[in-house]
């Protein structure tokens, strides 16, 4: 078994070079003509070819219901890379690589199909060379089931003279019944080793990193628990809005969005067990355990410990955006939430006691993404014959986005005669040791995929544990009990938010960093 370090994690070409290269494989598309393929499945792959981590006799099959040709395909994809180049290096644009892009063009092929039609899957199957096939879902969630169905009736999902794998991508259902369905539709089709689900937010190196963070340093483990922390915040603000996305977000909301999946995949790498390998299960049993564990919500607590908040019209970067109630197929009176906080305990040893604080939002003041550790206080006894009002309390910041990185925010003595203290930081910027090359988040991913490593993927327990975890809060809300509160765009969120910590008298990080 590799260890962490032999392990490729890195988007950079340079260091995803280094890795062994994939077997071959057919990587079959469905909604080739969509948003997910064009922005970060063929920027991802081109990213991987130029790494040179693709086998010559890799090719990829778009499917989907537009009439279009092989060449037709290829121009539309080679306009999208164009904006992807461009785009990642900051807006200085990079030449694409014209031969790696070559390389993909020759390889790549379309088919047109009703992804319901069995015929579309007989055609699909007469088109693919023998060998290893990878079924990527890149539709809405609702054709999930009938493509596994459509695959497993044309006999596409044995893996007689190949590996056949399934990768989905969030939503996983809309709560734990439709979870539970989901998972057992497509289990009816593939075995679970066969299934990839993927969340996006293990793809971010600095996610991956939290675990390097905890179990390859001495130093942080023994102190990494109930004895030592107060309390844990962990943050996801975006600045964008719902964009051209009311239609899906009117029924998903915050919570559904981002809770089950993002937020607690990064709450279980910041408390979950050290696994006893790097082993995909290994890691998958523990980040289960941890999440089963988060303390079931009363319906009381439920309506205390969650708040939701719904942007109104505000400003952001000078600029005056409309109110969520006035975006594109977004109802006048909706009742949706843009911005979730809540208040969870975590049942185990580790963490009795500990309150794990997360918050989500649209349209917030600042684009940030990250987790915050607090410690506890060291007693003040010796500094209350000083000058000294209160301690600085230490805190790691682990920072996922957009900037990436470590601080350590201790007290240090201020020169001079007489005893004064002041918070200071130890900073470590990703930047600043590795390189990174322009890249999608989805190399990593996809790579894995193709050499069968599911530790990044949620296992179905993972999913449904998310939704178990949530869904007493959900039935609050079907009962009508949890009132959306406003906040301006361009803000913190709901002063609610605020009010949640407040009573437990303890306040939230500022959104900036
Ligand atoms: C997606 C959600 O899964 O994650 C979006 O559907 C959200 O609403 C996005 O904007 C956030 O991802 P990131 O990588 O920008 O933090």
């Amino acid at each position: 078994m590799p260890s962490f370090e032999q392990l490729p994690r890195a988007s950079d070409p340079a260091v995803l070079g280094r890795a062994p290269q994939a077997p071959p494989c057919s990587f079959v598309v469905f909604g080739a003509g969509g948003d997910l393929t064009r922005r970060l499945l063929m920027p991802a792959l081109y990213n991987l070819q130029l790494a040179g981590l693709l086998d010559d006799d890799f090719r990829i099959v778009g499917v989907d219901a537009r009439e279009m040709d092989d060449a037709a395909f290829r121009t539309h994809l080679t306009e999208a890379m164009a904006h992807f180049v461009a785009e990642r290096q900051g807006g200085t644009p990079v030449a694409l690589d014209q031969a790696a892009w070559a390389w993909m063009g020759e390889r790549t092929a379309y088919l047109h199909g009703d992804f319901a039609d069995p015929a579309s899957f007989e055609r699909l199957k007469t088109a693919l060379p023998q060998g290893n096939v990878i079924f990527y879902c890149a539709t809405a969630a609702r054709f999930f089931e009938t493509i596994a169905q459509q695959l497993l009736a044309a006999g596409m999902t044995e893996e007689a003279g190949g590996f056949r794998r399934i990768v989905v991508e969030k939503p996983f259902g809309h709560d734990l019944t439709s979870a539970k369905a989901l998972n057992a539709a497509l289990l009816a089709c593939f075995d679970e080793t066969q299934i990839y689900r993927i969340d996006h937010y293990l793809g971010k190196e600095t996610v991956q990193n939290i675990m390097a963070l905890r179990f390859s340093n001495g130093i942080f483990e023994p102190i990494w628990k109930r004895d030592n922390i107060d309390h844990v915040q962990i943050t996801a603000a975006e600045t964008v809005g719902v964009e051209q996305r009311g239609n899906f977000y009117e029924g998903t909301g915050a919570m559904r969005d981002m809770v089950p999946n993002h937020m607690f995949q990064l709450l279980a790498m910041v408390a979950m067990e050290a696994p006893t390998s790097f082993d995909a299960d290994a890691v998958r049993t523990e980040k289960a355990k941890v999440i089963q564990a988060i303390h079931p919500l009363s319906g009381r607590q439920a309506v205390r410990d969650v708040v939701r908040g719904q942007y109104r019209a505000g400003a952001y970067g000078g600029r005056a955006v409309p109110a969520y109630r006035s975006e594109p197929d977004v109802k006048p009176n909706s009742s949706t939430e843009t911005f979730i906080a809540m208040k969870l305990g975590i049942d185990n040893w580790r963490w009795a006691g500990v309150p794990f604080y997360i918050r989500t939002g649209k349209r917030l003041s600042h684009r940030q993404t990250g987790i915050s550790i607090h410690f506890k206080q060291a007693p003040f006894a010796l500094f209350r014959d000083t000058p000294v009002e209160k301690l600085t309390p230490n805190i790691m910041f682990l920072h996922i986005q957009p900037t990436e990185g470590v601080t350590l925010q201790f007290s240090a003595k201020v020169p001079g005669p007489r005893v004064k203290l002041g918070g200071v930081n130890m900073n470590f910027n990703y930047a600043d040791y590795f390189h990174e090359g322009p890249s999608t988040g989805y190399e990593t991913l996809l790579y894995d995929c193709l050499t069968g490593d599911a530790t990044l993927f949620q296992r179905a327990d993972n999913v449904e544990a998310g939704w178990s975890a949530v869904q007493p809060v959900l039935d609050a809300w079907d009962d009508g009990h949890i009132h959306v509160n406003p906040y301006a765009a361009g803000s913190e969120g709901p002063d609610e938010a605020l009010a949640l910590l407040q009573q437990d008298g303890r306040s939230w990080e500022p959104i900036e960093r």
